[in-house]
């Protein structure tokens, strides 16, 4: 099968999962109050990449925070696709300028919702398809 469902119930805000799926690894974040906001408070102009690279989504949708995470009722999870947008590294998680996810490699920095901010990456980390099965089980893919 294509998909998985990942179990969450033990993530608390500020914990994160990986788990694999389809070969590449993808990032679960309960994120924090303090992530939220900051993400929040971001101008879309102020964004490498404006486009939310969400699949949950029409292509076009913008990057704002609610259109990167799970949405409305779930804005503290972000589930995306753990691989760096410029060569394919896996970032670290809560490192960087911006308090998101930085890549070694090359040195990209992502923000506490995955965009893109500085360094070569050319896009924000993809948002694979995937919905809550339940309170505290995700369906990926
Ligand atoms: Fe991540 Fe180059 S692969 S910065």
């Amino acid at each position: 099968a294509s998909s998985i469902e990942v179990n969450v119930a033990s993530l608390e805000p500020g914990m994160s999962l990986t788990v694999k799926w389809r070969g590449k690894p993808v990032f679960i974040r309960n994120r924090t109050d303090k992530e939220i906001e900051e993400a929040k408070a971001v101008a879309l102009d102020d964004l490498k990449d404006p486009l939310a690279r969400n699949a949950n989504l029409q292509a076009g949708a913008e990057a704002t925070d609610i259109d990167r995470s799970a949405g409305e009722g779930n804005e503290n999870w972000l589930v995306m696709i753990g691989v760096c947008t410029h060569l394919g590294c896996i970032p670290l998680g809560q490192a960087g300028d911006f308090g998101g996810w930085f890549c070694p490699c090359h040195g990209s920095h992502y923000d506490t919702a995955g965009r893109i901010r500085k360094g070569p990456a050319p896009e924000n980390m993809a948002v694979p398809l995937f919905s809550f099965t339940s309170d505290t089980v995700i369906k990926i893919g």
